[in-house]
């Protein structure tokens, strides 16, 4: 079996840190025998929630915009890697926007029962989240964590993994440490491996 592994960058920075963590996963995946597709976040052409609700009755969002396209490559994805920095304790605001705009699976999985995710689909797909940030304090990745889990449970891809990064105002630059940055790939790799065993 081959897979399709989706990846969603959370960061606004191509090169950034996250970013660098991000295709070490993907590489991994590939490794694996995956074949992987991507949606940088920063890119897409969105709106935020504005609780129209069209989605309580539909399986999409009255909103046209480039969720669209988001909604089919999470549809469609064998497993979902998400790679982001912690920004103001919980995600960054377009990457929460994005997720709140997965409304459409929450309605059809919860209000409908009609999920939007195949039942086969949904037994293989595995979530990794990986996730970096500035301080070094314990609580530094609650916030986004939960929302993480939250997401992947409405988008029916089971949490299956995590990369969890503190620190990165002491570490700076990510490239410097191979250990960090294998530890993406081998989390990729092992996201691959579950779809091709
Ligand atoms: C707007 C903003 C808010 C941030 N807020 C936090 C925060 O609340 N806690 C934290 O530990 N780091 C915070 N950071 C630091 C980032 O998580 C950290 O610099 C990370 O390495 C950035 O990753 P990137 O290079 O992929 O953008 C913040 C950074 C930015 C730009």
């Amino acid at each position: 079996m081959a897979g399709t592994v989706l990846g969603i960058l959370g960061s606004p920075l191509p090169e950034g840190n996250t970013a660098k963590l991000f295709e070490q996963a993907l590489k991994g995946a590939a490794d694996a025998g995956c074949s992987t597709t991507t949606l940088h976040v920063s890119t897409l052409d969105y709106q935020p929630c504005t609780e129209m609700m069209f989605c309580k009755d539909h399986d999409t969002c009255i909103m046209d915009d480039d969720m669209q396209q988001a909604y089919t490559k999470i549809r469609n994805a064998d497993s979902i890697i998400i790679a982001t920095p912690v920004m103001t304790m919980g995600i960054p605001g377009g990457l929460k926007s994005f997720m709140d705009r997965c409304q459409v699976f929450y309605m059809a999985k919860y209000v409908r029962k009609e999920p939007l995710v195949t039942s086969e689909k949904r037994r293989v797909r595995r979530g990794l989240f990986i996730c970096i940030a500035g301080m070094n304090i314990p609580e530094v990745f609650t916030g986004a964590r939960l929302t993480a889990k939250a997401f992947f449970d409405i988008i029916d891809c089971p949490y299956q993994d995590e990369l969890l990064i503190s620190d990165m105002d002491t570490i700076r630059d990510i490239a410097t440490r191979h250990d960090l940055l294998d530890a993406a790939y081998e989390r990729g790799r092992a996201i691959g491996l579950h779809l091709n065993p």
